[in-house]
């Protein structure tokens, strides 16, 4: 059985795109069987609706402040679309502990850096400016401190010489579209198990390092 996924997005929602792509094969382990916006303008809620994606947008500018409500309506959303995991891809709203609580060990975040490095935003442009090496990306449980969950994979990307923020940024989106659907596919065939999620460590290399 498929576990029933949900994907939060705020924007362009390529990591989405990269999940659909995956979930796609019939033996992938998850299913994505809902999209959820808070932004009615999100540009990926269009990539999942021609992708036939049933697409909810939740938008938190009608709840104003209350972000309790705002989140109270998602969980409902959730529920009754008999959802089993949610992956924040670009969702650009912090949580409460509502919501992280009532997913707790079930809910998966994408992260443009390697955490503990760079917590937050602007992850590229600050490696850069750190003079860091090796950057990347991480995807990790979701719990009340942002970016801070138990990380259950990463990929490391270098960064070189004269690289700009652009091409440093696309290099690593490039392993977030590979990254994501590997560790949705980990958590989703119950490896690691949901109650020892910290155990897994990938390295995916790049498709053209790949042995054939
Ligand atoms: C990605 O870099 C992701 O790591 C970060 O936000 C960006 C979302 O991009 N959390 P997209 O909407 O998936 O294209």
């Amino acid at each position: 059985m498929k576990r029933r996924t949900a994907v939060l997005i705020s924007g362009r929602g390529s990591n989405m795109a990269a999940l659909l792509a995956n979930a796609a094969d019939p033996a992938y382990p998850a299913e994505i069987a809902l999209v959820l916006s808070n932004r009615p303008e999100a540009p990926g809620l269009e990539l999942a609706a021609r992708a036939g994606v049933p697409c909810l947008v939740i938008d938190h500018k009608r709840f104003g402040p209350d972000r309790g409500a705002h989140e109270a309506v998602i969980d409902r959303a959730l529920r009754q679309a008999g959802i089993e995991l949610v992956c924040l891809a670009g969702y650009m709203r912090l949580l409460t502990p509502f919501l992280v609580q009532g997913w707790a060990g079930r809910m998966l975040n994408i992260h443009p850096s390697l955490l503990p490095a760079f917590p937050g935003l602007n992850t590229h442009a600050r490696a850069l400016a750190a003079g860091v090496k090796l950057h990347g990306c991480t995807v990790h449980l979701v719990t009340e401190r942002i970016d801070s969950g138990p990380i259950l994979a990463q990929a490391a990307v270098p960064v070189l010489p004269g690289d700009t923020e652009t091409a440093l940024t696309n290099r690593v989106l490039r392993q977030e579209h590979i990254l994501y659907p590997l560790t949705l596919a980990l958590v989703a065939s119950g490896l690691p198990g949901r109650t020892d999620p910290g155990t897994a460590l990938l390295n995916p290399l790049p498709p053209e390092t790949r042995a054939a």
